[in-house]
């Protein structure tokens, strides 16, 4: 694999490769010690997570971080993506990580691309990262995915956490079920889990991702109103889930629609923890990635490397 773009061109071998390595930069709080390696964030969408996890990721690897942002950028002038990434790969620039709102934007990049790319987001497509940043805090929580129940419910329809998810849970061993409005169904995630009624099902998952309701992506309206009532994770329904289960949130959280708001901050809520693992799982993927494509001056696990406090 020479860029991580989908979750599906991961196979299990290398999920738990990324896995472990992000275990050893939390464990261990190590740099890499590279020579000078540039890395740009080329985000077309908003984000807050995602973007600025990367950078204090490609820095805490010792990384150089080309500032770029869309607003203040030749995009303005009209230039193309293509054009704008093929731009940093003359400039030496080594890394690139991207978030575009078309999916599968990066098909027609690859074939013509000479440095490593990583999918921040596309469109309704994929998100890589956010999804082994969930796949880390399950198994940190859990051990292991074998027989963990996994309920997905939300904007199932616009939801690219739940397309990446869906499948490498499955494929991990975890039982997936999923729950949303009737008209934000997607039939193709049905291959990895069943759809159940949420309150059926709350009580016997281990864990409960609620998704965003992705308004920006919606043509048509509707629900946003009694979201909650009847969709959402409601103090009520929290009340039902399981002793030892956790509540999981790729956020940002619309607070008291699809989750409510005293329920982020819970003990059962591990959507902070989701984001403090987000720095190491992508540590360990620059680091897999650049040394895959040879990039870097460390040949070591991280685990061999001289160990440094931050
Ligand atoms: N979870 C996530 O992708 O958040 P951002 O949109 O803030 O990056």
């Amino acid at each position: 694999m020479k860029h991580y773009v989908s979750m599906e061109d991961f196979h299990a071998g290398e999920i738990q490769s990324v896995l472990s390595l992000a275990k050893e930069y939390e464990k261990h709080k190590i740099p890499m010690q590279n020579k000078e390696i540039f890395a740009a964030n080329l985000f077309y969408e908003p984000s807050t997570r995602t973007k600025s996890s990367f950078e204090v990721a490609e820095r805490r690897l010792g990384l150089s971080v080309i500032p770029f942002e869309v607003n203040h950028s030749s995009v303005q002038k009209g230039e193309t993506l293509y054009d704008t990434v093929k731009t940093f790969e003359a400039i030496g620039c080594n890394l690139l990580v991207i978030r575009h709102p078309e999916t599968d934007y990066y098909k027609d990049l690859i074939p013509s691309l000479n440095i490593p790319l990583i999918n921040g987001g596309d469109g309704s497509g994929q998100h890589p990262s956010q999804c082994l940043l969930d796949l880390y805090t399950i198994q940190k929580e859990f051990g292991s995915f074998k027989g963990i129940k996994v309920l997905i419910a939300g904007d199932l329809k616009h939801s690219r956490v739940a397309r990446s998810n869906a499948r490498a849970l499955s494929m991990l061993g975890a039982k997936v079920f999923f729950y949303s409005p009737a008209e934000w169904v997607d039939e193709e995630l049905l291959q990895w889990g069943s759809f159940c009624q949420i309150d059926d099902i709350l009580p016997i998952v281990d864990v409960a991702m609620m998704l965003r309701v992705q308004l920006e992506r919606h043509t048509e309206t509707g629900h946003i109103d009694d979201y909650h009532q009847q969709y959402g994770l409601t103090l009520e329904r929290a009340k039902r889930m399981k002793s030892g289960s956790i509540i999981m949130h790729p956020a940002p959280v619309n607070r008291d629609v699809e989750i409510a708001g005293p329920l982020v901050e819970s003990p059962q809520s591990r959507i902070f923890e989701q984001m403090r693992n987000g720095v190491f799982v992508r540590m360990a993927m620059i680091d897999s990635l650049l040394q895959k494509w040879g990039i870097g001056t460390n040949e070591n696990t991280a685990k061999e490397r001289t160990m440094v406090g931050w």
